[in-house]
């Protein structure tokens, strides 16, 4: 699979979204990346955030770039719950508020970062794109984060948009003749709300068998797949996030419910997971870095997809951090 290391250019400039980003959960790192008292800058949307954690432990993710003089706070310090720049020290707490610069006591009021909304779940550190929260971050349908062994691992590094590749959550040709999957689904089944789709479908795969699956959109960049496959419950989410160069980089979380058969079985069903997504993914990987993706000729096949290409489009943007940038 190809990560964040692989960095083959794809010739075609990619499209932006008009009006920014889709406001959505972006996963941002990995949990484990960010350790208590540790900082880390990632670029993300089309600028730079940091994530920390302080000691409180909680992860906090803000704008880059030092209100001062724009020094990048991810060669700063962690000082308990704040931030602080290497640069003068000017001191930022959790919530994006200036509150310390060592050569004045006054502290103008346009001293503060971008706060994004932040989570952890899933093993990732994930941010929101916009002032509030519109919706929950991404789950699976049926099972709490709680009742599940999970693993999570980088996935993908594509030359397009997060919301390119989640086509395939509808693209029901695409899942036939590209992925060799026997499908039913009835499109009009299909509950296409304001910022999550859900419906259930059976896959009957070459090799797997039957595959009965109920499947959740979250966002424009999020699938979560509850599957259940000869007795056996085996989930996949799969979450892209946009960067600077118009690529959206993917994480991958595999699961299993922690109540159901030994140790060795819940690894096996991970394996089983893990393979049967990576498998769609090798396959989608040669079309997604070549595409230049666009709302085609659609034919009656493509009823679903039709679908999701409406619900893209009005799904509302922001970039509220330009301003901070
Ligand atoms: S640039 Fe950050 S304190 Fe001066
Ligand atoms: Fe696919």
């Amino acid at each position: 699979m190809a990560l964040r290391a692989d960095t083959e250019r794809h010739s075609a400039k990619p499209r932006k979204t008009a009006g920014g980003f889709h406001q959505s959960w972006y996963a941002i790192a990995c949990s484990d990346e960010v350790r208590a008292g540790r900082v880390i800058g990632r670029d993300f949307l089309d600028g730079r955030a940091i994530v920390y954690r302080g000691d409180s432990g909680r992860p906090v993710v803000m704008s880059a770039f030092c209100r001062h003089l724009g020094a990048d706070l991810s060669i700063g310090e962690v000082i308990g719950d704040e931030i602080r720049c290497a640069f003068h020290h000017w001191q930022y707490g959790a919530d994006g508020v200036c509150t310390k610069i060592p050569a004045s006591d006054k502290i103008p009021k346009a001293a503060r970062l971008f706060k994004f909304p932040t989570a952890e779940k899933w093993g990732l550190i994930w941010a929101f794109n916009g002032e509030r929260p519109l919706f929950d971050v991404p789950d699976f349908p049926n099972f709490a984060e709680s009742a599940l062994d999970y693993r999570t691992d980088e996935a993908f590094d594509l030359p397009v948009e997060p919301w390119v590749p989640f086509t395939n959550s509808m693209d029901f040709q695409h899942l036939r003749i590209l992925h060799g999957l026997k499908i039913e689904c009835d499109p009009e089944r299909i509950e296409v709300g304001d910022y999550r789709i859900e419906y259930d479908v059976r896959f009957e795969d070459p090799k797997l068998g039957i595959f009965d699956q109920s499947i959740r959109v979250t966002g424009t960049n999020t699938i979560a797949l509850a599957g259940r496959l000869n007795g056996m419950n085996i989930l996949s989410m799969a979450t892209g996030t946009p960067t600077p160069d118009g690529r959206t980089h993917g994480w991958s979380v595999t699961a299993t419910p922690r109540a159901e058969g030994n140790e060795s079985e819940r690894e096996q069903r991970m394996q089983i997971g893990h393979a049967f997504f990576s498998r769609l993914i090798e396959e989608d990987e040669p079309i997604m870095k070549t595409i230049r993706m666009r709302e085609g000729l659609l034919i009656d096949a493509d009823r679903a997809l039709a679908r999701f290409f409406q619900y893209v489009k009005r799904f509302p943007t922001a970039r509220p951090a330009a301003r901070f940038a």
